[in-house]
């Protein structure tokens, strides 16, 4: 810290010299003494702490001398010396905020020593004072500029967990369309070859039922939602759904036909889902898809097999079933918790988006069904799918 400066007024020398005297010695204190008032006010130019001085100078008064302490350096303590204490001198004292008096002749030369000491500690203080709440200010203003910054960072990931919603969505319709699209390119590309016409009657009429699950798919997203969403929301026979889906898939590679089984066994009742045909036929799409790439995987084009069965639960009948079983390459233990994860994909980029099963899981918890899993790597996996029972069939020709 620098010295503070006092400076000492008086035109009576050997008072000057007697204050001057006590505070010889003292560290951290400059004292400068000032015979008149005109040497005073120069001295408090350059710089005051504590002005000790007398009141009554012959040509600038204390009073005055105060006032432009205070001016020059508002934080300066003031200490006034005066022969006798006037009402007058105390109330323009205190206008002046001055810190203390002395009555000349002092009585005792260390009171005078002790109030200096108290105006600088005083001073100290405010000074302190002062600084911390600079700091504190700075600190405030500090952390409103990261509160700012931080409101701006939460908005921006706001805007990009949006973003990555849309993202995802649009993945999934893609994904969503791009299996019937794959049908109807199929069976175009079979009418092409196709001399005889009743087979193209027949591949035209699945062009349609292909084309109107991409149509409810369109109409889903659109602003009729809702009213769709009754229309076709229907009872239907589960293992009609799951033929259509093996065709489905089995047209779109080249995968042996003779590999996929489907076994249905009905223990009587009918096997009734109610749900829309075109998302339960996505399920089985994926999960179809999925089991033939996995088979592929382990053995190449020629060999595995896929097998796909449909039942309800025996007596008291709680649930109608479907199982989605390959002995393709099956899932490592660790990430069996991860396959039903959007974009959780183990094929190369163009190959799989991830989407297939986080599809047939959001289906399924739609519907109220559930969908287990049990893999052993390199023997197979089966996809365990179960739907709540329904009553008999009301409606069909979704
Ligand atoms: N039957 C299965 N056998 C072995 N692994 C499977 C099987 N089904 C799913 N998986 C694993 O789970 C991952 C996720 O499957 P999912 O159907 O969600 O996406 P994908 O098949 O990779 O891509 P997409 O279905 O979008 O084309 C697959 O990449 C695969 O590693
Ligand atoms: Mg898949």
């Amino acid at each position: 810290m620098s010295e503070a400066r006092l400076i000492i007024v008086d035109d009576e020398p050997v008072v000057l010299q007697l204050l001057a005297a006590v505070f010889r010695g003292e560290e951290g204190l400059q004292v400068v003494r000032c015979a008149d008032g005109a040497s005073a006010l120069a001295a408090i130019e350059e710089g005051v702490d504590v002005l000790l001085t007398d009141k009554n100078l012959p040509d600038v008064g204390g009073l005055e001398l105060a006032r432009r302490a205070k001016e020059r350096q508002p934080d300066s303590e003031v200490i006034i010396i005066t022969g006798y204490a006037s009402l007058d001198t105390a109330l323009a004292a205190m206008e002046l905020d001055v810190f203390d008096y002395i009555v000349k002749p002092p009585k005792d030369i260390l009171d005078v020593k002790r109030k200096v000491k108290q105006a600088l500690d005083k001073q100290a203080m405010s000074r302190e004072n002062k600084r911390l709440m600079s700091d504190l200010t700075q600190r405030n203003l500090e952390l409103e500029r990261a509160l700012t910054e931080l409101k701006e960072v939460q908005a921006e990931l706001i805007q990009s967990e949006k973003l990555a919603g849309i993202g995802t969505l649009a993945a999934g319709i893609a994904h969503e369309i791009s299996s019937p699209l794959f049908g109807v390119m199929g069976l175009a590309e079979a009418i092409l070859d196709e001399e005889e016409r009743e087979l193209v009657r027949g591949y035209a009429s699945e062009i349609v039922e292909y084309a109107r699950s991409i149509k409810d798919i369109v109409v889903q997203l659109s602003g009729y939602s809702r009213a769709a969403e009754s229309e076709y929301h229907t009872t239907i026979d589960l293992p009609k759904v799951v033929e259509d889906a093996v065709k489905l898939v089995v047209r779109s590679t080249s995968f042996d036909p003779a590999r996929v089984r489907l076994e249905v066994e009905d223990p009587g009742g009918g096997l009734y889902v109610n749900a829309r045909t075109s998302e339960i036929q996505q399920v089985f799409v994926n999960l179809v898809k999925n089991a033939i790439e996995a088979v592929v995987d382990r053995y190449g084009p020629g060999g595995g097999c896929v097998t796909v069965r449909v039942g309800a639960t025996p007596a008291p009948r709680a649930a109608v079933f479907a199982e989605v079983a390959d002995d393709g390459a099956g899932i490592p233990a660790d990430r069996l918790a991860v396959i039903f994860d959007p974009f959780y994909t183990t094929k190369p980029p163009g190959r799989g988006t991830g989407l297939g099963l986080n599809i047939v899981y959001r289906i399924l918890t739609k519907y109220r069904g559930q969908i287990t899993v049990e893999s052993t790597e390199g023997e197979g996996t089966t996809f365990h799918v179960r739907f709540p029972i329904e009553p008999d069939p009301v409606t069909s020709g979704d």
